[in-house]
């Protein structure tokens, strides 16, 4: 995970590096550091365990002149959050700092070895080895740039390194050894400054819409920035040419615009998901599918669907899933990247892989993204980020196009994902003569109708504040869900514990009596996704299971339904849309319930514990 950020230039670059920390807050937030080089080529550290903003606040660095840096936000792995395991870490004659994201897996050998050769360590981190392994390599006679070249050699697993050597004409390299953590690097007329997102170039430009050139690091491919320019080499040591990638950074610029967190703020901007995630797909005026930008789809023919994710992503596969089975008749799987990567593969290129992911960065779907090619298989993703490596891994990438998610629990990229993922499997089904034109027409108007119908269910957010209110007392918490709202039940779960921290477990319904009944007393809260659908009826029993022992029930039905009106404790209407759809729609109250219980109980909704927005260790 972590954010990094280097500057080398002719600006005070303390500012610009703790503000370009600020935007890679989500990234993680254990700790942060920025490591500064003055005039005399001497290295300052500054590193807090908390947020970035107390690294700007009453910094006696702030003063120090400097045009050369490096800055850290952690997502702690190796050693808790504490200021020695910040970064950034530095040798022992303090003149190389390095800050790094991912994990050494071979850290320990390494550590063993350079502390038999004298090295001292002062941090628990795997970061650490690599400014000795530098100084080591110096020592061996390699010069800086050739010493940092030779970290791909020594280092095993997937990571994203930069480090500054301080001299009287200080440099700084970078470097990606897999898929852990992109780099992103933009050239000035005086040096250079590199990002592990886009976002983060904003401080270092004058304006925000801006189109600027960048270029993206793959992996084993290291970059040199010094006062000489910027160059960059393979991994073989050879001088390569990196073409510079148009990119516009107006889409970065995010605000609260009053709202008490951006998590409030998305779930609000949802009316207009569903168009937004679609519109490069569909022409909304004529209800047919723009083909050119559906090359991969519309040039093969499958024999099945495969799609990876993970977390929000996962649940919004399981959820399509039933998309891809039902609208294009095709056999479909879904599975975790992590659980994928290590499973015996069957994808060939009549398989259609699509990965989902709004970072397009996160290091087990990136991972699992590179196998899959190499199998051969047909690559597309849903994804938020255009120039991320999802995007340059895929074949074709489908942009969610709803604007930078801040919050850590994902919410619009739900909907956004849903959405493009019922348009590919109508657009599918067309293809393959499954779906009639007036099928495939009234499901594209079906989702014409969906944005109104968004904005109508999130008018009612205060009366789930009120319920919200009156449940916010339990530890204990289960969704439940069958058929294509089975991974609605997981995902609401999935929102209330990663920021309430309360424990919840979304279960399909009909397996309630497996097991999980077992739990049903009146401080278990169950929340039932009853929406009318072929499976209401059973939904119905299973609510009846539940208060039949005194257990505490919501139940989630549409606005014209009455028959649980008696039975649920709590009653949350929504405005009922097709079937295929109602997942949209079921979704927004779960998220607001969430918010608003994590909120009653004072937690830190948009960055809550342990947690990071770009998932970029394994
Ligand atoms: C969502 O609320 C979570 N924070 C998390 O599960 C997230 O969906 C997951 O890490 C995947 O991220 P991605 O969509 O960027 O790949
Ligand atoms: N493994 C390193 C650590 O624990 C880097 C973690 C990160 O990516 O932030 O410090």
């Amino acid at each position: 995970m972590c954010g990094i950020a280097a500057y080398l230039g002719s600006e005070q670059a303390y500012p610009l590096l703790t503000s370009a920390l600020s935007k890679l807050e989500y990234r993680g937030y254990d700790s942060a550091g920025v490591a500064l080089i003055d005039g005399n080529g001497d290295i300052h550290l500054n590193k807090t365990i908390n947020k970035v903003a107390s690294l700007s606040e009453n910094s006696s660095k702030a003063s120090i002149k400097s045009t050369v840096g490096i800055a850290h936000t952690r997502w702690a792995t190796h050693g808790a959050p504490t200021v020695p395991n910040a970064h950034p870490h530095v040798n022992n004659d303090k003149n190389i700092a390095v800050v790094h994201n991912g994990i050494i897996e071979n850290f320990a050998e390494l550590k063993a070895q350079l502390q038999k050769q004298g090295y001292e360590f002062v941090s628990e981190t795997d970061s650490e080895v690599i400014p000795h392994l530098i100084a080591q390599q110096m020592k061996e006679g390699l010069d800086f740039e050739s010493a940092f070249a030779s970290l791909n050699r020594l280092l095993r697993g997937s990571q994203a390194i930069v480090a500054v050597l301080a001299s009287e004409e200080p440099m700084i390299c970078a470097l990606r050894t897999g898929y852990a953590g992109g780099l992103a690097v933009f050239p000035d007329h005086n040096g250079g400054t590199i990002t592990s997102d886009l976002s983060a170039i904003l401080p270092f430009l004058k304006g925000t819409d801006v189109q600027v050139g960048v270029a993206f690091l793959e992996p084993h491919e290291i970059v040199t920035i010094s006062a000489k320019g910027i160059s960059y080499r393979d991994e073989n040591g050879n001088v390569i040419k990196k073409d510079l990638v148009k990119m516009s950074l107006s889409d970065n610029v995010v605000e609260k615009k009053g709202y008490d967190h951006y998590m409030l703020k998305e779930i609000m901007e949802q009316s207009d998901s569903v168009l937004a995630a679609t519109r490069e797909l569909i022409d909304f005026s004529s209800l047919h599918f723009k083909s050119d930008n559906l090359s991969v789809l519309s040039g093969s023919s499958f024999d099945r669907v495969l799609m990876i994710g993970c977390g929000t992503s996962l649940n919004a596969c399981s959820v399509a899933q039933t998309y891809f089975e039902e609208l294009a008749n095709l056999p479909t799987e879904i599975y975790s990247s992590s659980e994928f990567r290590y499973k015996k593969k069957f994808v060939n290129d009549k398989t259609l892989v699509i990965a989902v992911g709004q970072s397009g960065e996160t290091a087990d779907t990136l991972s699992a993204m590179s196998e899959i090619k190499a199998l051969g298989a047909r690559l597309v993703t849903v994804c938020n980020t255009p120039g991320s490596q999802a995007d340059q891994l895929a074949e074709e990438s489908y942009f969610m196009n709803c604007g930078v998610e801040v919050g850590v629990a994902s919410t619009k990229t739900f909907i956004s994902s849903l959405s493009i993922l019922y348009a590919l499997a109508i657009y599918l089904g067309s293809n393959v003569g499954y779906l009639s034109e007036t099928a495939v027409r009234d499901k594209i108007a079906d989702m014409l109708s969906l944005p109104d119908v968004i904005a109508e269910t999130l008018k009612d957010a205060d009366s789930f504040k009120e319920i919200a209110h009156h449940i916010n007392f339990s530890n204990n918490f289960l969704f439940l869900g069958r058929g294509i709202n089975y991974p609605i039940a997981i995902e609401g779960a999935l929102k209330l514990k990663e920021i309430s921290y309360i424990h919840a477990e979304g279960y399909a319904a009909g397996e309630m009596k497996h097991g999980p009944i077992a739990l049903i007393d009146e401080s278990l809260v169950t929340v039932a996704i009853a929406t009318q659908d072929m499976l209401y009826d059973k939904m119905v029993s299973n609510v009846k299971e539940v208060k039949a022992r005194n257990g505490l029930v919501v139940a989630l039905v549409n606005e014209s339904d009455d028959s649980l009106d008696s039975d649920a404790d709590y009653l949350i209407k929504v405005p009922a849309v097709s079937p295929y759809l109602a997942p949209i729609i079921n979704v927004i109250p779960l998220q607001f319930l969430s918010y608003y219980i994590a909120s009653a109980r004072g937690c830190d909704i948009d960055q809550p514990r342990n947690l990071a927005k770009s998932v970029t260790v394994e």
